[in-house]
């Protein structure tokens, strides 16, 4: 049980995130109590909240704003309305970071016009030692810090920090629980994030995720159908199971449930969309690829982070495979799932990354033609094994190196764009374009972004477009009627 109330602070330890027991992982199912005090805590009260980083976090966020309304907060999308301001924050990169100081340098600003408001920040950010050290050494005027694991005490932890007006910092670093039965506050009515396992324990050399996360924690079967039972009969259409690396699920389980059990079974219930992210290239198993095939509901879209095509390099960063391998698997997946699209994630300018390591990357880039990709330069992370390796390929390098993997890159995604120019295809049509009203956008099976002109009759359906232009970054489609 979590102390409800103490006088000491919780800070992160990074020597603690580290560790990896094997002790059982706790299915807690009572830990979300909101006390009848705190029930009209927010009564009259705003609250903002700005997530940034992986879907894990928007969910995470949805949580939190299911926790803030059961204590009558209500929502507003301007800060400077606010009075309670949460930053859901994100590790993963030094610009995360930067991002996350430089709102609260606007948050500090306002609550010296404003000071009954209540700041504060939560996420992965928050379960690092380093980031908590200088907040209580230069933004004490914070109000709450707490991390990824005790998000559902949230209504003690603000109670606590209104009563004691000083900073109140709640984070546990540990392997975690397994919390069940916290609210949530969907940003979708048709789509719906469902977290299907937690934590990593993959120990990639450069990534903080297992510090932030915790030990690997895959959800029981039962609550994960459960909520897409429910999601059904509330009208939701697609539903993304969320996790680190789900193609390990259920390893961490007593018993043979894998990945591709939960895949059959989630098919059955019908539901008419599954994805599933993130997917490690070490855990694919040919079984996951045949019930993907078999089961038209999921989704013919695989997110496949490759890192690097250099095996000196992606042994560096502990990937435990190599570029060989990964083509191998690629190929599986193509020859299996010809229609699929697959993307992936790739970091250059690692330490040691030569040149030639470089073009073994291009080249597996040039094999695969991927459908689109997330590109980065390496950031040192406190604490990694890859921080504490030579930073030894220049900060120009890094950038040229960005720039032509870029350039290729785009140059494949229009590619496999331009394969869809007069096809007929399925289409969740979700909402009004942000660009441009006068359109409608949504995402083909393959999570290709559409635009159609607009219907509002539309929204919330899976509907045949055909593709009448198509773009890098999106297309342009009409409805068939
Ligand atoms: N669990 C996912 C990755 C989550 S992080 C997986 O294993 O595929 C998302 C992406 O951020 C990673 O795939 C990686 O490309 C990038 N990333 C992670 N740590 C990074 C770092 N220290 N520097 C640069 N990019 C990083
Ligand atoms: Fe990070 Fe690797 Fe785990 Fe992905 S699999 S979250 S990159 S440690
Ligand atoms: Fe960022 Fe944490 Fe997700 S570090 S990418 S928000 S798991």
């Amino acid at each position: 049980m979590m102390s409800e109330r103490s006088d000491k602070m919780i800070t992160p330890n990074l020597i603690e995130a580290k560790k990896r027991t094997n002790n059982d992982v706790l299915i807690k199912t009572n830990e979300y109590i909101v006390k009848e005090n705190l029930k009209q805590l927010g009564f009259n009260k705003k609250y903002f909240i700005k997530t940034y980083g992986c879907q894990m976090n928007e969910h995470d966020s949805e949580n939190i704003k299911a926790i803030l309304e059961d204590m009558s907060y209500t929502k507003c999308d301007n800060m400077e309305d606010a009075d309670l301001i949460l930053l859901n924050t994100c590790a993963i990169r030094e610009n995360a970071h930067n991002k996350v100081f430089g709102m609260i340098g606007r948050i500090k600003h306002l609550k010296e016009t404003k000071p009954h408001i209540i700041a504060g920040i939560c996420g992965c950010m928050a379960q690092e030692e380093s980031v908590v050290n200088e907040i209580l050494s230069k933004y004490k005027w914070l109000d709450i810090v707490f991390g990824t694991h005790n998000i559902h005490n949230l209504p003690n932890i603000l109670n606590n920090a209104i009563e004691k007006q000083e900073l109140e910092i709640e984070v546990y670093s540990i392997e975690g629980d397994v919390i069940e039965n916290i609210p949530v506050k969907r940003d979708s009515k048709y789509k719906a994030w469902i977290n299907i396992m937690y934590g990593c324990d993959k120990f990639c050399t450069y990534c903080i995720v297992p510090y932030t996360r915790g030990k690997q924690r895959s959800r029981t079967k039962e609550f994960i159908l459960d909520e897409i039972n429910q999601l059904i009969s509330d009208g939701y259409k697609e539903v993304t199971l969320l996790g680190q690396n789900v193609n390990a699920y259920g390893k961490d389980l007593n018993d043979n449930y894998r990945m591709e059990n939960l895949l059959a079974d989630v098919a059955k219930t019908k539901i008419e969309r599954i994805r599933f992210v993130t997917s490690h290239p070490w855990d694919f198993t040919d079984e996951m690829i045949k019930v993907i095939k078999e089961n038209k509901n999921i989704m013919p879209y695989i997110h496949l982070p490759l890192q690097s095509g250099s095996n000196n390099i992606l042994k560096l960063m502990g990937r435990r495979y190599t570029k060989e391998s990964y083509l191998t698997l690629y190929n599986k997946i193509k020859e299996a799932l010809p229609y699929s699209s697959i993307t992936t994630d790739i970091i250059v300018g690692f330490p040691n990354e030569t040149e030639e390591d470089f073009n073994e990357t291009l080249d597996v880039v040039n094999k695969c033609k991927f459908d689109s990709a997330f590109t980065f330069i390496f950031s040192p992370r406190n604490g990694t094994p890859a921080a504490k390796m030579e930073d030894n390929v220049s900060l120009e390098e890094k950038n040229k190196r960005l720039q032509i993997l870029n350039k290729l890159i785009n140059k494949y995604t229009l590619e496999a764009n331009e394969s869809y120019l007069n096809k007929k295809v399925p289409v969740l049509i979700e909402d009004y374009s942000e660009k441009n009203k006068d359109y409608l956008i949504g995402y083909t099976d393959t999570m290709k972004l559409v635009n159609v002109d607009a219907h509002p009759d539309n929204i919330g359906k899976i509907i045949n477009v055909t593709i009448t232009d198509v773009k890098t970054w999106s297309m342009n489609g009409k409805i068939e009627n």
